[in-house]
């Protein structure tokens, strides 16, 4: 369940508990693990043994923000810090065990790393080493106020994190070249870009200035992104054109709702038909059958809408057919879960907040089911009735950008904390200025700053994986899961299946896609199927 943490930060119960260290608890000085054999500790409850707070970089912007939290299943170990060659877990080695490598990334912001708590121990067990990257984000700022955080900075941490891991193979348990990026929104985002930029030479100015370890790469052998909320470039356009039907908006996370104005109804048919053109435009292909991928007038037919629909169909054939299996822990029977005869509990929002028991959703107003597969009568009932608008009308790059504006927060520079982005929104202002001449008068000037600014353009660039994806000049990934919520209203679902659909046609890698029924914006999983996988693509 999605939330907002005590610091506003948002927080999902699969994530780990995390504090930022005091300068005095950092491991510094060298990036070379032989140096800190003696700073292993043994968590007797995990039977593992922890190298914390350790920077993995030599020039670090912000160390605190630098530096990565490293278990290892006590098996591989011996207790003055070197490999046990000998120890084995689930069939693992020192010398095979691989290295999940999970990003506490939540909205662009900073992260911590996180501490082996009940919530990743699962890893260790599996004779995994599990490692947590601390990263800068958009809020970071340096002691002048400057910010040193903003894009790419937090994608480079990542990044020179997974040069630092490659540079300790030998030294560190665990297969440097077996290193599986977990993430989860703009974790997920995150995890996508570390399989799809690969030593992509345009980050190593970047990695450069920050002292990464520059004779390795930043390939990862795998990656799970859950819920990825990129390709913020058309973030704006993919939104309404998934939402164009649904004018009323509901956030219960920062609590806004309401109607949009006229205006932004204008907007928002604009930006839909922008992005049925650029869905036409990426000549995108339906693996399976061959087929291309694209959108009529309006967004409402033509073969990538059918695409999306049967992507939501099969996310509710695969849990329905669970359900009448019996082989998901519920309490209700496939009929009552139809009918919404149920009640479940859910956050309340805020971290620690009030939990509230919900009723189920009736499912039959726009759902039926045969006993093997789920049909729906169409994108918009679907979305009216189960998963709704949950952001206003430029839900990423904010009509009214302010402190709470993720993605203009993350797009901003060293000295302004927040600028807007999206290329298109000149063109759809100056379309509607006859009609809002006072909404044009108040937005044009801000919007406009876009078109030219060629810093922005590079950090929008090495922001997003479709810029990378089928590059001869980077190394992909060779496995890549992406997971997301058939309750995600945080970002449209047809940017994960883009995201998806590129790598399948542009590459050869392994890619594995699903929406996954009845789960909302998080770690969107059924249990026990990402264990599966990684045992999968690892044996
Ligand atoms: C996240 C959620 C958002 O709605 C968004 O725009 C960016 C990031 C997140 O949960 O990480």
């Amino acid at each position: 369940e999605g939330g907002t943490g005590q610091d506003g930060k948002p927080f999902y119960a699969g994530m780990s508990m995390s504090q930022t260290p005091d300068v005095s608890e950092l491991l510094q000085g060298s990036l070379d693990l032989k140096d800190f054999r003696d700073k292993w500790v043994y968590y007797d409850e995990y039977d593992c043994y922890g190298l914390e707070y350790i920077v993995y970089c030599d020039n670090p912007a912000d160390p605190v923000k630098e530096c990565m939290n490293i278990y290892v299943p006590a098996a591989y170990m011996n207790a003055d810090g070197t490999i046990n060659e000998k120890g084995t877990v689930n069939g693992y080695t020192a010398a095979t065990a691989p290295i999940i490598y999970q990003n506490g990334i939540g909205g662009y912001a900073e992260a911590d790393a996180s501490k082996i708590s009940a919530r990743n121990s699962d890893y260790i067990k599996q004779g995994y080493i599990f490692v947590s990257p601390a990263s800068r984000g958009k809020e970071t700022q340096s002691e002048d106020g400057t910010y040193i955080g903003k894009s790419p900075a937090g994608l480079v941490d990542l990044k020179a994190g997974i040069r630092f891991l490659k540079a300790n193979d030998s030294e560190m348990a665990g297969d440097a070249n077996k290193i599986i990026s977990i993430g989860i929104s703009a974790g997920g985002a995150m995890s996508a870009l570390l399989a799809s930029t690969g030593n992509a030479k345009n980050y190593e100015p970047y990695l450069r200035e920050i002292g990464a370890v520059m004779d390795q790469g930043d390939d990862v052998y795998a990656a799970q992104a859950y819920c990825p909320i990129t390709d913020l470039d058309h973030a704006d356009q993919a939104y309404e054109w998934m939402y164009q039907n649904l004018q009323t908006y509901n956030n219960s996370r920062s609590g806004e709702s309401g109607e949009s104005t006229d205006f932004e109804k204008a907007v928002s048919a604009q930006m839909a038909s922008g992005y049925v053109d650029y869905i036409n435009s990426l000549k995108l292909v339906n693996t399976k059958t061959g087929e291309p991928l694209t959108l009529n007038e309006g967004g409402r037919s033509g073969s990538f809408y059918d695409y999306m629909v049967q992507e939501v169909e099969d996310a509710a054939s695969v849990y329905l057919n669970k359900l009448s299996e019996g082989s998901l822990n519920v309490p209700y029977t496939l009929n009552d879960y139809l009918k919404g005869n149920y009640t479940k509990q859910s956050s309340g929002g805020k971290q620690g907040g009030d939990v509230k028991t919900e009723q189920g959703t009736d499912l039959t107003s726009f759902l039926s089911w045969d006993g093997s597969s789920a049909k729906i009568t169409s994108l918009d009932d679907y979305l009216a009735d189960y998963n709704p608008r949950m952001k206003s009308v430029m839900a990423f790059d904010n009509l009214e950008m302010n402190e709470n504006s993720g993605e203009n927060l993350e797009f901003g520079d060293e000295t302004h904390q927040y600028l807007h982005f999206d290329s298109y929104m000149p063109d759809v202002l100056e379309n509607l200025k006859a009609d809002y001449p006072e909404e044009y008068a108040k937005y044009a000037e801000g919007y406009d700053a876009v078109i030219g600014d060629k810093a922005l353009a590079e950090r929008k660039k090495l922001l997003n994986p479709l810029n990378y994806i089928g590059s001869d000049s980077v190394d992909t990934a060779e496995h890549i899961r992406i997971r997301v919520g058939s309750q995600d209203g945080d970002t449209s679902l047809s940017t994960s299946a883009v995201l998806a659909l590129s790598l399948e046609n542009k590459t050869d890698v392994d890619v594995d896609y699903a929406l996954v029924w009845d789960q909302p914006h998080g770690n969107a999983d059924y249990d026990g199927e990402l264990v599966q996988w990684i045992e999968k693509i690892c044996k």
